[in-house]
């Protein structure tokens, strides 16, 4: 772990008085803000060489020490990697305010205040640089905002929780439970000492709401995105679905339906041929559909100090150069809750005749259609594992309410999502 401390506003590294300096004020010097001020001086002189501007570090602050008022009057940009809402958003205000350029990795921040952070950039005409704050170093910001502003945008998928991805891969490669594998992941490093965000997909679900308002031109609300975690995930749901050919993702969708726009956060199962089912480990991956470029997946490493400190560095050097905006939303899309998924379904039931004619009668009642079911294990072992074709959540949510309140039902069912799409 990198080590700083906390400066007023000198500027780092001392520059000679014949460079012109681009002074960069540090808010936080945590994981991210101490890689960011190890790296930035390893870059300065090649950045010089294309804007004629050294960046140095002017000023840091943190619990410890700095003044905020101090390192805004003495920069040229503002660095925020204080992470949570407040003081980030009021420092973040001010400085752009102030007309300083800001650059964040803080996707709490942007998923519940982007809309009004962006305004205020557009109206002081300084830009609010963001990339860190999804998916890491992959640079799905940056492709959405730029290289893709041209196509219209069909759907996003993003496994943009490494913390998540980690866990899953360990519970299908060595049949770990969940509490395991999560002990397994803080001990490498890849889950914080409270996983609570992570682990129960809320993390996940402030990224998507950031891509899901670049993608789609329409302002997305963390509260607008249903999520939920991996926590409930057993083993031996991810050994049935194995014999399926299926593998579990944590995986973030943004669409474009007919009548709005979906944006969520769940586990689904993939088919092998998907480009995000080949994505392991700590790896984050975004697939981005429309019908002009078909389909792009970017991957890469999703967080970590170094990573997103080269993120955070890559959008300073942005800044220097020509500006870019965020600009308004043109559209207002409505935000659907209720889409269509196919369903893996776990039950663990009586051991008895009749009892798979119950279950069907039940789907059959919500229009639920089973498109593969297996049998497994005798007496108290006995399941039946199935995958069901599309279908409105609320009708298999019904459906689901139903099958629990069977007699021949031994403990509640289990579900979860399918991606239906087989590519290759
Ligand atoms: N870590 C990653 O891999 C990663 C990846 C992508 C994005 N991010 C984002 O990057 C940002 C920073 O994350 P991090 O992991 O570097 O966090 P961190 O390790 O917790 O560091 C936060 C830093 O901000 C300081 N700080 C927090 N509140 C403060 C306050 N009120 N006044 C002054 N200083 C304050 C902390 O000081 P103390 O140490 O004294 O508390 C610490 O130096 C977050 O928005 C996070 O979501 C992180």
């Amino acid at each position: 772990m990198w080590s700083c401390v906390a400066r007023p506003t000198t500027t780092w590294p001392p520059v000679t008085s014949a460079e012109r300096t681009f002074r960069v004020g540090l808010l936080g010097c945590g994981t991210v803000g101490a890689a960011f001020e190890q790296l930035l001086p390893r870059h300065a002189a090649r950045v010089q060489a294309i804007t004629g501007l050294r960046p140095a570090i002017s000023g840091v602050l943190t619990r410890a020490g700095g003044a905020f008022e101090a390192i805004l009057e003495d920069s040229d940009l503002i660095v925020e990697l204080l992470g949570g809402i407040e003081p980030a958003r009021e420092y973040v205000m001010r400085a752009m305010d102030a007309g300083r350029h800001v650059v964040t990795a803080n996707k709490q921040l942007l998923s519940q205040y982007g809309e009004e952070l962006w305004q205020l950039a557009r109206e002081r005409g300084v830009q609010l640089r963001f990339e860190g704050a999804v998916a890491g170093v992959v640079p799905v910001v940056r492709v959405l905002q730029e290289s893709l502003a041209g196509a219209s945008i069909d759907r996003v998928h993003g496994i943009v929780n490494g913390t998540t991805n980690f866990i899953l891969t360990e519970m299908e490669r060595t049949g770990m439970t969940f509490a395991q594998a999560l002990e397994e992941a803080q001990r490498l490093g890849y889950a914080e000492a409270d996983p609570s965000e992570d682990v129960d997909g809320r993390d996940a679900a402030a990224k998507m709401a950031i891509l899901a308002r670049l993608a789609f031109d329409t302002p997305v609300h963390l509260s607008q995105v249903h999520y939920e975690g991996i926590e409930l995930i057993q083993p031996d749901d991810l050994e049935y679905a194995r014999e399926l050919g299926l593998g579990l993702k944590l995986l973030g969708t943004a669409e474009r339906l007919e009548d709005g726009l979906s944006v969520r956060v769940h586990p689904a199962f993939l088919y092998p041929g998907h480009p995000l089912a080949a994505v392991h480990g700590p790896f984050n991956a975004v697939t981005v559909e429309s019908d002009a470029i078909t389909e792009i997946t970017m991957s890469g490493p999703g967080a970590g100090g170094p990573q997103t400190a080269s993120a955070v560095l890559g959008d300073v050097i942005s800044a220097m150069i020509p500006p870019a905006s965020t600009p308004p939303t043109s559209k207002n899309l409505e935000i659907v809750q209720d889409v269509v998924s196919a369903f893996y379904l776990h039950l663990e039931v009586a051991d008895q005749p009749g009892v798979l004619a119950q279950v069907a009668q039940v789907l059959a009642l919500q229009a639920v259609s089973v498109k593969s079911v297996v049998q497994k294990g005798l007496g108290d072992q006995a399941r039946l594992v199935m995958v069901v074709h599309p279908v409105l959540e609320s009708r298999f949510h019904a459906a689901m309410d139903l099958i629990a309140g069977l007699d021949v039902m031994r403990a509640p069912p289990r579900a979860i999502r399918v991606l239906e799409e087989e590519f290759g």
